[in-house]
C-alpha cells in the first residue's frame, strides 16, 4: 500500500498525540493521601497529601524533629513495628495500597529500599552483603552471583577498593565506603523507589559528593526520596523538595519554585536560614 505524503503526516500527528498523552499520564510512584501517623496517640506525621512522580528525586526538608524520618519510614512500613505507632489515611506505591492486608512486607521492601544516615553493613562478609538479599529474592541463580557482586560494587565505585577483600568485614571500610556498600546493597535487588535518611549527615565532603553524583546517575530508572538537613544537598540534587515542619507537609514544588520563590512564608524563613 502506498502512503501518501498528507496520509504520513496525519500518522505522525496521531503517533505525537499518543506520546504526549503518555508523558501527560506518566504514573505516579507514590501518593500520599490523607496520611497521618502518631506515637502513643501523639501526631507526628499530619495529614499528608503528596504525589512523588516516577523517576524523580525528591527532598524532603525541615526542622529536627518535624516528622520527615517518620514520614519517609510510613513509605516502606518500617514504622509498623514501633509501640504506640498508629497510622490514617493512604500511600499508593504505583497504584497499589501500601497498607493493604495482603502486603508482604519482605516484597514491598524490596520494592522500596532504604539507606540509613549510619551506615549498617550487616554482619557478614563485603560479599555477602550484596548476595543476600538477592538470593533471598532469588533474583538470580546461584552461577550469577559472583558477576552480579562485582556489577554491584562497581556500579558505586566500590570495586577497586574492595575486589581483593570480597570475604573481610565490612566494618574495616572506611565511614563513606561502609556507606556506598549499603547502597550498593539497596540496588541489589532492583527496588523502584530508594528512601534514603539523612544518608550522608556522617560523611566527609568527598564521600558525599560520590553518593549525590551516584544518585543522580540513578533516576530516571529509580525514584528517589532523599531527607536531608543540608539545603545546599537538596539544591544540588532534586527535583522537587517537601518542606514539612510540625509534621505538617508545608510547601511542595520544584526545587527552583521552593528556593527561589517560596509561597509560604515559613518556606521562605526556612530555605534562607533563619531558622532550622
Ligand atoms: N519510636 C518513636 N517513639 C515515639 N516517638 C517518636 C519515635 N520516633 C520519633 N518519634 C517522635 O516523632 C517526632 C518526629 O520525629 P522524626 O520523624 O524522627 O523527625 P525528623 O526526622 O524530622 O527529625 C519527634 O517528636 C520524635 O520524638
Ligand atoms: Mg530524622
Amino acid at each position: 500500500m502506498e502512503i501518501t505524503k498528507d496520509k504520513a503526516i496525519t500518522q505522525l500527528d496521531n503517533f505525537a498525540n499518543v506520546n504526549q498523552l503518555l508523558v501527560a499520564e506518566s504514573p505516579k510512584a507514590i501518593n500520599v493521601c490523607d496520611f497521618t501517623g502518631r506515637f502513643h496517640g501523639r501526631t507526628v506525621v499530619d495529614n499528608i497529601n503528596l504525589e512523588i512522580s516516577d523517576g524523580s528525586i525528591t527532598a524532603i526538608v525541615g526542622p529536627s524533629g518535624c516528622g520527615k524520618s517518620t514520614f519517609l519510614r510510613s513509605i516502606n512500613r518500617m514504622n509498623d513495628r514501633i509501640s504506640g505507632w498508629s497510622r490514617q489515611g493512604s500511600i499508593e506505591l504505583y497504584g497499589e495500597q501500601v497498607y493493604a492486608n495482603d502486603v508482604e512486607l519482605l516484597s514491598l521492601r524490596r520494592r522500596v529500599g532504604m539507606v540509613f544516615q549510619r551506615p549498617n553493613p550487616f554482619p557478614m562478609s563485603i560479599e555477602e552483603n550484596i548476595a543476600c538479599g538477592v538470593r533471598a529474592h532469588r533474583l538470580a541463580p546461584r552461577s550469577h552471583m559472583k558477576d552480579i557482586v562485582r556489577a554491584r560494587l562497581e556500579e558505586v565505585g566500590l570495586w577497586k577498593a574492595v575486589s581483593g577483600r570480597l570475604k573481610e568485614s565490612p566494618f574495616q571500610l572506611s565511614g563513606g565506603q561502609q556507606q556506598l556498600l549499603c547502597l550498593a546493597r539497596a540496588l541489589a535487588v532492583q527496588p523502584e523507589v530508594l528512601l534514603l535518611d539523612e544518608p550522608t549527615s556522617s560523611l566527609d565532603p568527598i564521600s558525599t559528593q560520590a553518593v549525590e553524583e551516584l544518585l543522580k546517575e540513578f533516576v530516571p530508572e529509580l525514584t528517589i526520596v532523599i531527607v536531608t538537613h543540608n539545603l545546599a544537598q537538596a539544591k544540588r540534587i532534586a527535583d522537587n523538595v517537601a518542606f514539612f515542619m510540625n509534621g505538617s507537609l508545608v510547601e511542595f514544588g520544584s526545587c527552583e519554585q521552593i528556593f527561589d520563590s517560596p509561597k509560604e512564608p515559613e518556606t521562605a524563613k526556612y530555605v534562607s536560614g533563619i531558622f532550622g
